[in-house]
C-alpha cells in the first residue's frame, strides 16, 4: 500500500486544507504515516506571511534531501508553492510535485501523473473561480470541525502575501455549507468553527444569497452545534449585524477576532487597510455594546515601514482603549509582490523587537487584568483532553481562553467533548485555572 506524511505550517486555512488533503489521498488508496521516513509521498503544506515561515520548508526538505530516489517523492502545496511556483524545483531539485490551494481540486489527477512517472507536476493556476469541495476529509479534532465558507482574499493590504497566494475571493454556496454542517453533527461534532482569510466578505452565490450575518444564524440553529465560532473578520466588512446575531443566539461564541494591524491613521493608509482610527473605534463600540460579554483580540505589526515612535505610541494608546482579551503580534516581514516593498522609511531590525517587547508586556499587564476579573465566575468549557503532567483537564471557554482544571475523579471522569461548568479559581496572563462544578447545561 502507498503512504503518505504530511507536515502542516501556517493558519487555520492551511491546517483544514490540509485535512482535506489527507482525506483525498486516503481516498486515492494511501495510508498516512507519523513520520516522512516511512512515507512514499512526503508532503509539506506551506505559509509565506513572514520571511521566517517560508524559509521553515526549506530547511525541511534540506533535511530530508537524501532520501529521495526509490520512488520516494516530496511535495510543496500551499502559500510558498504558489508564490515560488518553478522556482521550488530550482531551489530544492527532489521536490516532484508543487500545487497552491487555489489548484486542490486537481490533486487526484497530479497525483496520478506522478505515479504513472512524471518527474515534475504542477497545480498553479490561480483564477479559480470554484472552491475546493471533497466529502474526503480527515478531521484531526474530533469535537470541532473546521468548515471553509470562503476562499481567497480580495484586499489588498501593503504587507500581505495572501491575495498572491490564495487568489480571488469565492464563497460557497450556502447549501452545501449546511449540509456539511448538519453532517458533521450528526457525527457527534459539537463545535464548527467558519474559517476564511475574510469571512466578513461571505456572500452566498446561490439564489438565497445570504450575507455572512445569516449564514451564522442559520448554522447555529443546527440542531446537536453547541458552538459556532469564525475566523478572521476584517474591519472593513464588519457589520453591526454581526453583533445582533451573536446577542440573538448563545451558540454563537461571544467571540470576536478583528484584527487592526496598527492604532495610527497614518500607518493604517499606506497599510492600505481602508479604515481609520476611529472607523476602526466605532466597530468595538458596537462589540462592547451588545447584550452578551463579547471577547476582542486583535492581529497586530510593529515597524511598518515609516512607522513612527508617535505610530507606536497611538497603538499603545489603543490597546489600553479597546483591552483586548488578546493579542497575536508581529514584526513587519517585507514580502515578495507587496505593494509595501516599495515603501520608504524601513525600520531597523532592532527598533521593531523593541515595540514588539514594549507593545507584548503592555498587552500581558491588560491580560492579567481583564482574567483576574473572571475569577469566582461559573464559565462553561468545552473538555479538549487531561494533561497527565499536571492532573488538569484543558479545555476552552466560549471567549475561547484556555482552560485548566480539576475534577474529583481526575482521568476516569473521562470529560474528553463534554460541555462542563468550571468555576475559576485562579487567572495567569493566557489562560485560567478553576474546579469542576458538574455538567454545563445545554443550549
Ligand atoms: N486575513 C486576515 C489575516 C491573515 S494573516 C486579516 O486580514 O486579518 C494573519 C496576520 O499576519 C495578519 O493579521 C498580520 O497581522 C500578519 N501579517 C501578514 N503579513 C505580514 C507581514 N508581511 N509581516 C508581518 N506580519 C504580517
Ligand atoms: Fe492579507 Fe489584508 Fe487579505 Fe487579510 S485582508 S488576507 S491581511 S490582504
Ligand atoms: Fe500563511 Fe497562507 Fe495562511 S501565507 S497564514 S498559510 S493563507
Amino acid at each position: 500500500m502507498k503512504t503518505f506524511y504530511i507536515e502542516t505550517f501556517g493558519c487555520q486555512m492551511n491546517f483544514h486544507d490540509s485535512e482535506k488533503v489527507a482525506g483525498t489521498l486516503a481516498a486515492l488508496g494511501y495510508r498516512e504515516v507519523s513520520r516522512p521516513e516511512q512515507a512514499d509521498l512526503v508532503l509539506y503544506n506551506t505559509c509565506s506571511i513572514r520571511d521566517k515561515a517560508e524559509q521553515k520548508v526549506f530547511s525541511r526538505l534540506r533535511e530530508h534531501r537524501r532520501e529521495g530516489g526509490n520512488g520516494k517523492r516530496f511535495g510543496v502545496l500551499g502559500c510558498v508553492a504558489q508564490q515560488e511556483g518553478e522556482r521550488v524545483f530550482e531551489r530544492a531539485p527532489h521536490v516532484s510535485l508543487v500545487c497552491g490551494s487555489a489548484s486542490y481540486g486537481r490533486l487526484a489527477e497530479l497525483v496520478a501523473r506522478l505515479e504513472a512517472g512524471e518527474r515534475r507536476v504542477t497545480g498553479l493556476e490561480l483564477d479559480a473561480e470554484s472552491t475546493f469541495e471533497t466529502p474526503y476529509t480527515r478531521r484531526e479534532n474530533p469535537y470541532r470541525a473546521y468548515i471553509t465558507i470562503i476562499e481567497g482574499c480580495d484586499k489588498s493590504c501593503a504587507y500581505c502575501v495572501v491575495p498572491f497566494t490564495r487568489g480571488p475571493e469565492r464563497s460557497r454556496m450556502s447549501g452545501a455549507i449546511l449540509e456539511e454542517a448538519r453532517r458533521l453533527a450528526g457525527e457527534g461534532y459539537t463545535e464548527i468553527q467558519l474559517l476564511g482569510q475574510n469571512v466578513t466578505r461571505y456572500r452566498d452565490p446561490s439564489p438565497a444569497g445570504w450575507d455572512f450575518a445569516t449564514l451564522l444564524g442559520r448554522v447555529a440553529e443546527i440542531e446537536g452545534i453547541r458552538r459556532v465560532r469564525f475566523m478572521t473578520s476584517h474591519p472593513r466588512d464588519f457589520v453591526a449585524e454581526i453583533v445582533r446575531a451573536i446577542d440573538a443566539n448563545e451558540r454563537l461564541c461571544n467571540h470576536v477576532h478583528l484584527p487592526v494591524q496598527s492604532g495610527s491613521t497614518r500607518v493604517l493608509r499606506r497599510m492600505q487597510r481602508l479604515y481609520d482610527r476611529e472607523e476602526y473605534l466605532e466597530r468595538i463600540a458596537w462589540i462592547k455594546a451588545a447584550r452578551r460579554r463579547i471577547a476582542i483580540t486583535t492581529d497586530i505589526i510593529v515597524g511598518f515601514p515609516g512607522e513612527t515612535e508617535q505610530d507606536f505610541e497611538e497603538t499603545l494608546r489603543l490597546l489600553d482603549e479597546v483591552e483586548y482579551d488578546a493579542l497575536f503580534s508581529f514584526k513587519y516581514s517585507p514580502r515578495p509582490n507587496t505593494a509595501a516593498l516599495a515603501l520608504d522609511g524601513q525600520v531597523p531590525e532592532e527598533e521593531k523587537s523593541r515595540r514588539l517587547v514594549i507593545l507584548q508586556e503592555k498587552q500581558r499587564s491588560i491580560q492579567l487584568r481583564r482574567n483576574a476579573r473572571l475569577v469566582g465566575e461559573r464559565q462553561e468549557v468545552l473538555v479538549e483532553r487531561y494533561n497527565p503532567a499536571t492532573g488538569q483537564w484543558v479545555g476552552h471557554s466560549a471567549e475561547n481562553r484556555t482552560v485548566n482544571f480539576t475534577s474529583p475523579g481526575g482521568a476516569a471522569d473521562a470529560l474528553g467533548g463534554r460541555y462542563v461548568a468550571v468555576r475559576i479559581t485562579r487567572a495567569g496572563p493566557n489562560s485560567l485555572v478553576g474546579e469542576w462544578r458538574g455538567e454545563a447545561e445545554g443550549r
